[in-house]
């Protein structure tokens, strides 16, 4: 057995991974990777074989593998002091730093930020905050909260009922009670026939509306979702869609928290989708390009009103409850300022504009006009092409052909990594931001290669 083969048997015999089939793994039905190093978009694995990551892992190494820079910030920060909690006002010199550096990338309304590991933590603490909120406010009744069909939000137990992909409730007795999902505002896949653009965001907004009557207002606290969908489908809004559904949210007094995991810090190709379409958020989540990755940090964002009553909150209340032992950890956030350092000198959020543009013209160049593809969208460096069998009749193909797995398993052959998004045949592009021009045209390539391949063994059948 060689090293690596023995390494391969311990994983499977002791790892449990995540959204892994696991009988599959435990048995070496599927087979295994070992990733061992990376530099720019390239990561490489432990028999040596090299492969261009478009997912930038899930969609978060923002800035590209092997950053020494980053590396080396931690390293200063580990011998200096590795731990010290912010519980009852402790703090130390890189958590206070990148509050301010964070703050400098959302709306200026936001004010305060709050330190987590993950996505899924910090949007449950963005919902403790809501009912806290509201119960300051002494609205006890006002804690529903509205997410969207096909969301992503996390996989913990609050969290995971808000996402609203069924595979991550099955078996897990999830949805939990008090959160109610709305139509998802993907025009090609949920508009119906006949519907124009214009008339579909009507349509979404006009849902949401029933559902708030519904429900009533006075028991509504908060609207969750992505600017961009990520998970569900990289799916930007329809026209007009954030500016409609805002007004809806204000006239009811339903706050809004953003969910910029994916899309903050530059992916959309502005510092965030927020910034891109115009919202205004009451509460951000952030995480992932906060540090690309480097090491676990995420950010619940809060804006001057909501922060407002939270502070007078205290004087009635005492302490607020709610913290974990590693907020505001002092080696993360010293990954955090390094990799801002990064994106702001090599103007990673105008290469994601750029290059991304470019990129989804190339997509456009080649799948666009397919039979078997959908749709082609996206915006900056986040992508997706949809298969279908057939187009026109907007027909899937049958889940149980795996059309786009095989894409995907084509492309990983040919040293591509590109990801397959659940609800449909998506074929999902998330790369690094630092993806120079010929980089693109090495991803489509690839992946265009793999369709290809995949399609002409279609055809024999
Ligand atoms: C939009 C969004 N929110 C939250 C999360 C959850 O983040 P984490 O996996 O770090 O818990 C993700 C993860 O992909 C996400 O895409």
């Amino acid at each position: 057995m060689t090293a690596r083969e023995r390494l391969l048997a311990m994983d499977r015999a002791h790892l449990m991974h995540p959204s892994t089939h696991a009988f599959d793994h435990a048995h070496g039905a599927m087979q295994g990777t070992i990733f061992t190093g990376g530099s720019g978009i390239t990561i490489e694995d432990s028999e040596g074989r090299t492969y261009i990551d478009a997912f930038a892992g899930l969609y978060c190494v923002n800035i590209g593998y092997g950053r020494d820079e980053v590396a080396d910030a931690m390293h200063r920060q580990a011998k200096k002091l590795a731990f010290y909690h912010t519980f009852f006002g402790q703090s130390n010199d890189p958590a206070i730093e990148l509050s301010e550096r964070i703050l400098s990338w959302m709306p200026s309304s936001m004010k305060k930020v709050f330190y987590g590991l993950s996505g899924s933590d910090a949007n449950e603490t963005q919902i403790k905050l809501v009912w806290y909120y509201n119960n300051v406010k002494g609205r006890l009744n006002k804690k529903k909260i509205i997410a969207r069909d096909r969301s992503y939000h996390g996989s913990g137990l609050f969290t995971g009922s808000l996402t609203g992909l069924p595979s991550f409730h099955n078996l897990f007795d999830l949805p939990v009670d008090g959160i109610h999902h709305t139509v998802c505002p993907h025009w090609y896949r949920h508009a119906p026939d006949g519907m124009d653009e214009l008339q579909f965001t009507n349509y979404c907004v006009h849902e949401l509306e029933k559902l708030i009557e519904a429900e009533g207002a006075d028991t509504i606290a908060a609207f969750i979702a992505e600017p961009v969908m990520g998970t569900g489908g990289i799916v930007p809004p329809p026209r007009g869609y954030w500016d409609a559904i805002q007004r809806v949210l204000t006239k009811h007094d339903i706050l809004l928290i953003c969910d910029e995991v994916v899309c903050g810090f530059g992916r959309v190709g502005a510092k965030t989708g927020s910034d891109l379409y115009g919202i205004r958020p009451d509460l951000i989540t952030v995480a992932k390009g906060l540090t690309s990755g480097y090491a676990p940090l995420s950010a619940v964002v809060v804006s001057d009103a909501v922060w407002e009553v939270i502070e007078q909150g205290s004087r009635v209340h005492g302490v607020m409850g709610h913290g974990w032992t590693y907020s505001g950890h002092p080696v993360s956030a010293a990954a955090g300022l390094a990799n801002l350092d990064i994106l702001e000198r090599e103007n990673l959020t105008g290469n994601a504009e750029e290059n991304g543009a470019y990129l989804q013209s190339q997509l456009h160049a080649y799948f666009g006009a397919h039979p078997l593809v959908g749709e082609v969208r996206g915006v900056g460096m986040l992508a997706a092409v949809e298969f279908m069998r057939d187009s026109a009749a907007r027909t899937p193909f049958e889940p149980n052909d795996g059309f786009v797995q095989k894409v995907v398993a084509a492309a990983r052959q040919r040293g591509l990594i590109v990801r397959a998004l659940p609800h449909g045949d998506i074929l999902g592009f998330a790369p690094p931001l630092c993806t120079s021009r010929s980089e693109v045209d090495e991803i489509v390539r690839i992946a265009a290669e793999a369709f290809e391949a995949v399609t002409e063994t279609l055809e024999l059948v």
